[in-house]
């Protein structure tokens, strides 16, 4: 069996047409324009990419965005201020602080500072709670990502043996959460597994979907998976550089060897990273409908 790919860069493409079409008619009809901040503490050369990206789309979308880019040695009070003007920044509907933080800021303390009805990370503790109750509120961007590539892609998530490789609070802890859920993309069997797993293969070898967030380079391989499974692959590991200089990507999955016994797997690039960018417009304009009291 040779998988089908499930291009997270075709699926990005059509959700964001919609959401161009939302905006521009939110503009139109109500004067409003969603507007985004990123804040992104340092010179991390993949968060840089990732909060260069997150604006371009933004822009591309007609979502008003702005980039604030703060030196590494920036004070955690000084971080925090900077949150609470955003807070109280009537233009401002969603606000980003580009994860991980230097280790001198309590990232805690920052995830709480921001305005819950501005979180469009779904970070805050607040719309973690809900999120976990199956309330409304705002998706995490990379599973609500996940949810929309599987959904999307035809794959029947009830009643599945799903395993996430990862317990992270940004990707496995609330994937699992939403894919135990009674929701679309939901109702499957889930295992977490982890760095303390004892016999990780014997867990993934019975996986209908697997989930693989865990930064390891080509960690699941060929012989850990069945025939017919479905592999979401959520790393972006930089493995090396071209001779131009561009860094080279390696996702969680040894894609080669995996694809060859899969029924469909994500690539790497252009699998989930295009999809979490997408959620986050998506969650903006969501803030925005919010404020205006349109939903
Ligand atoms: N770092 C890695 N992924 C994310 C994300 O989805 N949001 C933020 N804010 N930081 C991240």
């Amino acid at each position: 069996m040779t998988a089908k790919i499930i291009s997270g860069t075709e699926t990005a493409k059509a959700i964001r047409e919609e959401l161009k079409i939302e905006i521009a008619e939110l503009k139109e009809k109500h004067n409003v324009v969603p507007g985004l901040v990123t804040i992104l503490v340092g010179e991390d050369p993949a968060s840089q990419s990732y909060v260069t990206a997150k604006n371009k789309t933004a822009h591309a979308l007609g979502i008003h965005s702005e980039q604030m880019t703060l030196a590494a040695d920036i004070s955690e009070q000084e971080l925090l201020n900077l949150i609470e003007k955003y807070n109280n920044d009537d233009k401002i509907h969603g606000i980003l602080v580009q994860l991980p933080l230097p280790k001198h800021i309590n990232e805690a303390k920052v995830l709480y500072t921001i305005n819950p009805d501005k979180d469009v990370d779904g970070f805050h503790p607040v719309n973690v709670g809900k999120m976990v109750l199956g309330e409304q509120c705002y998706l995490p961007c990379t599973p609500h990502g996940i949810l929309e590539l599987l959904t999307r892609s035809g794959v029947k998530t009830s009643g599945a043996e799903v395993v996430v490789i990862g317990r992270s609070n940004i990707v496995g802890k609330p994937i699992s959460n939403l894919m135990l859920q009674k929701r679309d993309g939901g109702n499957a069997t889930v295992t977490i597994c982890h760095t303390r797993t004892k016999d990780m293969a014997a867990h993934t070898k019975r996986a209908d979907i697997i989930i693989a967030a865990v930064g390891v380079p080509k960690m699941v391989t060929a012989d850990m998976v069945k025939e017919g499974v479905v592999v979401i692959d959520v790393g972006v590991n930089r493995i090396g550089k071209t001779a131009e200089g561009k860094a080279i990507l390696a996702g969680d999955v040894d894609f080669d060897g995996v694809k060859e016994k899969a029924a469909a797997i994500t690539p790497v690039p252009g699998g989930v990273g295009p999809m979490t960018i997408t959620m986050l417009m998506k969650n903006t304009l969501q803030a925005a409908k919010q404020a205006a009291g349109l939903i």
